[in-house]
C-alpha cells in the first residue's frame, strides 16, 4: 500500500501557518460584558443575580404575595446575598458576604476542588433548574464580580493554608 506523504516546501508551510492564524478560533472569553468601570460590572452582575433565571421555568410565590415569580439567585440568597438567605421552603442559609473568599475549596462529595464559578454552575443547575453559561463567559464573570464585591473586606486564601 502506498501511504500519502506530505511534502512541505518552506513556502507551503508558511502559507499553512498564515491560514491557520487567520482561522484560529477566538480565545474563550474571560471578560465581563462591555463596561466602563468596575462599578458598572458590579451593577451588571447584580442585575443577573436578581433577575436571571437561566432559561428555567420554575416559579415560587413569596410570602404575602399574590403572584408567582421566576426563580433567581435572589430567591434563596435573599436581599442581594447581603443578609441571611431564606429559601422558598423557609430554610435559612448564610449570607453571601465573604463567601467568594471561601473558594477554591475542597468538595468532599464530588472529590473536586470547587472554584467560585463551579459553585455558581451548581447553584444555577440545582437551585434554579437552569442552564449554566460557559465558564468565563461574560455572564459568569459579571456574577463573579458581584459576589467578589460582596466580599471586598474579607481576606482571601482562607482554604489554602
Ligand atoms: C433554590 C435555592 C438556591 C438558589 C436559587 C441559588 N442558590 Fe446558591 N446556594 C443554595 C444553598 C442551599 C447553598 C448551600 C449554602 C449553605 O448551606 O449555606 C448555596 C450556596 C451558594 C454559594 C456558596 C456559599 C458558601 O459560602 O458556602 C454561593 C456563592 C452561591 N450559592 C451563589 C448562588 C448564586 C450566584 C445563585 C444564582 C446564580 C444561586 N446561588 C442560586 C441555594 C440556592
Amino acid at each position: 500500500m502506498i501511504r500519502p506523504v506530505a511534502i512541505l516546501t518552506p513556502l507551503t508551510a508558511l502559507l499553512l501557518c498564515l491560514t491557520a492564524a487567520q482561522a484560529a478560533p477566538a480565545p474563550t472569553s474571560a471578560m465581563s460584558a462591555q463596561v466602563g468601570s468596575m462599578r458598572q460590572a458590579i451593577a451588571q452582575g447584580k442585575k443577573i443575580y436578581v433577575g436571571d433565571s437561566f432559561g428555567s421555568t420554575r416559579t415560587w410565590v413569596p410570602d404575602m404575595a399574590f403572584h408567582s415569580r421566576s426563580v433567581t439567585c435572589d430567591t434563596c440568597h435573599t436581599n442581594g446575598g447581603k443578609t441571611q438567605g431564606t429559601m422558598p421552603d423557609g430554610r435559612h442559609i448564610a449570607s453571601l458576604v465573604g463567601s467568594a473568599t471561601d473558594f477554591p475549596r475542597y468538595n468532599p462529595k464530588k472529590h473536586e476542588v470547587f472554584t467560585l464559578q463551579r459553585q455558581l454552575v451548581h447553584c444555577i443547575r440545582a437551585g434554579i433548574g437552569g442552564t449554566a453559561p460557559a465558564y468565563n463567559s461574560p455572564v459568569m464573570v459579571d456574577l463573579e464580580v458581584y459576589l467578589i464585591a460582596l466580599s471586598k473586606n474579607t481576606p482571601m486564601g482562607r482554604n489554602v493554608k
